[in-house]
C-alpha cells in the first residue's frame, strides 16, 4: 500500500461520511481519590516485579467496579506486568492477559500465586544456602555478555542462577528469581536506576568502587534480605482470602494483534494501556532480565520485530484527528511511528475484543504524547476509529498526572510532553 498517495488525498480535503463530532470534554477526575480503598500504589504483590509505565492500580479497580460483575472475564492485550490480572483476581474477577514480553509468564505465577500454604523463612533459607554454595555456572545464550559484566561479578552471578534453575520452579524459586533479576542489574555496569539499558559513566564508577569493597558480602545481604522481604509480601497474598475459584489465564512472549483465543471465551471488559507512541522499547529494557531467564538472542529478536511501534504499519488508519496530525508533520520516520503505532495498537485492541460481549466495555488508558511538538490526542483517534465501527462512547476520563512515576530515576510531572492520561470507555454494540 502507497502510504503517501493516501497522504496527498487527504491534504486535498478529506470529507468523513460517518465524521464523528465530539461535544463533551472529559470528566476531570483522580483515580486516586475515587479509589480510596487504595493507600499505596505498590500494596500487596504490585511491586515486587519493577515494570515501566504500569498501571495505577486504581485506575483498574475503578473500571473493575463501575464496568464487570462477579466472575466477569476481563481481558488486557498489554499486560505488562499483570496489573489487571491482580486487581481482577482480589475483586472476584477472571482475566486473560496477553503481551509481547515474555516476562510476563515469570511475574504471575509470583503476583498471584495459586497455592494456599503460607511460605517458611526456613525453607527458603534453605535454598538460599544452596544456591550460594552452588558450583556449576549458567551462561546466558547472548554474545555480548561479557560486555555487561567485570568476570568476577559475573562468574558469581552464573553460579547463583545455575543454582536458582537446579531447583523445581515452585514459589520459593520463584522469590529468588525476582531477586536475582534486580541484582543481575545492580551489579552490573547497566545504569539500573533506568529503564533503558545502557552503560553510564557512574555506574562503571560504582562498578569499580564495589570491586574494591566486599562486593561478595554485600550482594549476599541483599540477596537474602530482598528475599525475604518477598516471601513477606507473598505471604500477605495467600494470607488475604481471595477466592482462588478465580482464573488468571497468562500468555507472555505473544503478538496480542494475531494471538488466538479460543472461540467460546466471553469476556466482558476490555481493560488495557498500550504503549506509548515513542515509549521505551520494552524488549530492549529487558534484554539482560530475558537472556538470564533462558531466552536466547533469536527470540529475543524475534520479539523486537513484533514491539509496537518498532514495525512497519500494515494498513492505513484513517480518522479526522489522525489526518490532521500526519498533516502537520514533516519528518517521514516519525510518520511512519505513527502509521505502525495506530496500525498495530488497534489490530492489538480488535483482536483482544473479538470476544467482548455485547453491551461489553473496553477501557482503554491512553495519553497525548506530543511528536515533533504535535500533540496526539490518542483516545480522540482510538475513539473516531472504533465509534466507526462496532462501539458507543461510554465516558472520557481525565487524570492529571501529578507524579506519576514513568520510570523509576524519573519522578516526572510530563513525561513525553504528556499533562494528562485519558482513560476511554466505548460500550461493544
Ligand atoms: C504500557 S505497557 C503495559 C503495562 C501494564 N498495563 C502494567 O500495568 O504493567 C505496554 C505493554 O505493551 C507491550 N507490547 C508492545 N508491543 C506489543 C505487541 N505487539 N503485542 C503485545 N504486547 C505488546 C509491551 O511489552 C508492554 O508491556
Amino acid at each position: 500500500m502507497q502510504l503517501n498517495v493516501f497522504e496527498r488525498e487527504i491534504q486535498k480535503t478529506k470529507v468523513f461520511s460517518n465524521h464523528w463530532q465530539f461535544t463533551d470534554d472529559p470528566k476531570l477526575v483522580s483515580f486516586r481519590e475515587l479509589v480510596p480503598e487504595i493507600l499505596s500504589t505498590t500494596y500487596l504483590t504490585h511491586s515486587i516485579y519493577y515494570y515501566p509505565a504500569k498501571f495505577i492500580p486504581q485506575v483498574v479497580r475503578f473500571c473493575i467496579n463501575e464496568y464487570t460483575q462477579k466472575n466477569d472475564w476481563i481481558i488486557d492485550p498489554f499486560a505488562g506486568s499483570g496489573t489487571v490480572g491482580l486487581e481482577a483476581i482480589i475483586s472476584g474477577r477472571n482475566a486473560i492477559l496477553t503481551d509481547l514480553n515474555f516476562l510476563l509468564n515469570h511475574i504471575i505465577p509470583i503476583k498471584i500465586p495459586t497455592q494456599k500454604e503460607k511460605l517458611t523463612t526456613t525453607k527458603l533459607k534453605k535454598r538460599l544456602d544452596y544456591i550460594f554454595e552452588y558450583k556449576s555456572s549458567f551462561t546466558p545464550n547472548w554474545s555480548n555478555l561479557n560486555y555487561w559484566y567485570p568476570i568476577a561479578i559475573l562468574e558469581v552471578l552464573q553460579k547463583l542462577w545455575a543454582g536458582q534453575k537446579s531447583f523445581e520452579q515452585d514459589l520459593y524459586a520463584q522469590i529468588i528469581q525476582s531477586i536475582l533479576i534486580k541484582v543481575s542489574k545492580q551489579f552490573s555496569y547497566a545504569e539500573h536506576k533506568a529503564p533503558k539499558l545502557f552503560i553510564s559513566k557512574t555506574k562503571r564508577e560504582y562498578i569499580e568502587n564495589l570491586l574494591k569493597r566486599d562486593w561478595q558480602s554485600e550482594l549476599k545481604n541483599i540477596v537474602y534480605e530482598s528475599s525475604f522481604e518477598t516471601l513477606i509480601t507473598v505471604n500477605q497474598f495467600i494470607n488475604t482470602n481471595i477466592d482462588k475459584q478465580n482464573q488468571v489465564k497468562f500468555y507472555g512472549g505473544v503478538d496480542s494483534s494475531t494471538f488466538q483465543h479460543p472461540d467460546d471465551l466471553e469476556t466482558s471488559c476490555m481493560l488495557t494501556s498500550p504503549p506509548y507512541l515513542q515509549a521505551q522499547e520494552y524488549i530492549r529494557t529487558f534484554k539482560l532480565d530475558l537472556f538470564w531467564l533462558g531466552y536466547d538472542e533469536n527470540q529475543v529478536k524475534a520479539l523486537s520485530k513484533l514491539e509496537i511501534p518498532y514495525r512497519k504499519a500494515t494498513r492505513w488508519i484513517e480518522t479526522e484527528t489522525l489526518n490532521k496530525v500526519r498533516i502537520g508533520l514533516e519528518r517521514e520516520d516519525l510518520k511512519e511511528m505513527l502509521n505502525s503505532y495506530f496500525c498495530h495498537t488497534i489490530n492489538a485492541l480488535e483482536n483482544a475484543s473479538k470476544n467482548l460481549k455485547a453491551g461489553g466495555k473496553a477501557c482503554i488508558f491512553v495519553g497525548n504524547p506530543k511528536v515533533d511538538g504535535i500533540e496526539v490526542e490518542t483516545w480522540k483517534v482510538l475513539l473516531e476509529y472504533f465509534t466507526d465501527k462496532n462501539f458507543n462512547l461510554n465516558a472520557i476520563f481525565e487524570d492529571q498526572i501529578k507524579t506519576r512515576q514513568l520510570f523509576k530515576a524519573r519522578k516526572n510531572k510530563n513525561p513525553d510532553g504528556m499533562k494528562s492520561e485519558f482513560l476511554l470507555v466505548i460500550e461493544k454494540r
